[in-house]
């Protein structure tokens, strides 16, 4: 049994370079090859991306690159937590067909140069605002990891929603062929969002930061009978030392702020979050459908 295992384990592949890449798309006959981009530091949230993509058949390909552009704050790039071996254990534990790990200079110093992409009000609006630049990074990392992985379909968390809201504008725009899925956030069993900064809490914080779901989950009840009071939630979660950046009501895809008198209009609408709490950025969400009366 435990050969077995290990013989199964053993059959991930690692690609370094994208020129390796094509191995992946001459093996891979028929079109069914995902891509989960990602920075690493790798926990269940990520790890269900990659789990929904192979439950819906496709030969999964996962990469691990911590993007130095769309970092707009160069500490936190410093800080980002990078554990490469641990990852790939849990990737090839989760039956993970291949995992791309490159380099800085084969993702940025090949032919591909960066593309411009409207943004919209995407790109000014709450994490547009509070991190310039930050979406830019992402578009040309991801631009670039698609045209060389060429995938047929792409899974993205809802943990990040506005940064879903640009890979849609992106595939719209640059890869109509290429098949979007969005997975709902993983979560702890306190309600905390699973996230690499997660790691920088201490216990306590980790305790504390469980707060910040409870407050999505009351507004969202006032949210639907068209109430929204924030500064009530906003001192709440002061009371667990979190410092809240932004907590807004907005409409989808646009995340563009509603209010009592105009949420109607919009089907589909979100609450999002984004604090501090023992120095780490913390963001959420919880997205919601307004059933019109
Ligand atoms: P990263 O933060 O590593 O996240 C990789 C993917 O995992 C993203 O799609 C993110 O939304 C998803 N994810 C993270 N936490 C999750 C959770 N708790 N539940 C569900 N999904 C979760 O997002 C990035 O990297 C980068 O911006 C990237 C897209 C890789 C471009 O550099």
């Amino acid at each position: 049994m435990k050969n077995l295992y290990l013989q199964s384990i053993s059959l991930m592949k690692v690609v370094t370079h994208s020129e390796d890449l094509d191995s992946i798309q001459t093996m891979l006959h028929s079109n069914t090859l995902a891509l989960v981009p990602t920075m690493g530091a790798l926990h269940d949230g990520h790890l269900q991306l990659a789990q929904t993509a192979k439950e819906l058949g496709y030969y999964v390909l996962v990469s691990i690159f911590v993007n130095p552009r769309q970092f707009n704050n160069p500490s936190d790039l410093d800080k980002y937590p990078r554990t490469i071996d641990a990852d790939k254990k849990k990737l090839e534990a989760a039956g993970v067909d291949a995992v791309f790990i490159p380099q800085l200079e084969d993702v940025y110093s090949g032919e591909i140069s960066d593309i411009t992409l409207d943004l919209g009000e995407l790109d000014t609006v709450l994490e547009g605002h509070f991190r310039p630049g930050h979406f830019d990074g992402v578009v040309q990392v991801l631009y670039r990891f698609f045209q060389k992985v060429k995938p047929q379909a792409v899974f993205f968390g809802e943990k990040d929603l506005q940064q879903c809201m640009v890979v849609k504008k992106l595939l719209n725009q640059y890869f109509a062929n290429i098949q979007y899925f969005q997975v709902p956030t993983v979560r702890e069993s306190s309600g905390l969002a699973m996230s690499s900064r997660n790691q920088r809490l201490t216990d306590f914080g980790k305790q504390q930061a469980s707060e910040i779901y409870k407050v999505l989950l009351m507004l969202k009840q006032q949210c639907q009978l068209g109430v929204f009071q924030p500064d009530t939630m906003i001192n709440l979660l002061k009371q667990f030392t979190i410092e809240t950046e932004y907590l807004a009501w907005v409409s989808l895809p646009d995340m563009v702020p509603v209010n009592a008198n105009n949420y109607k209009e919009h089907n589909q609408q979100a609450l999002v979050f984004a604090g501090y709490l023992e120095g780490v950025r913390l963001i959420d969400n919880l997205v919601f459908e307004v059933v019109n009366s």
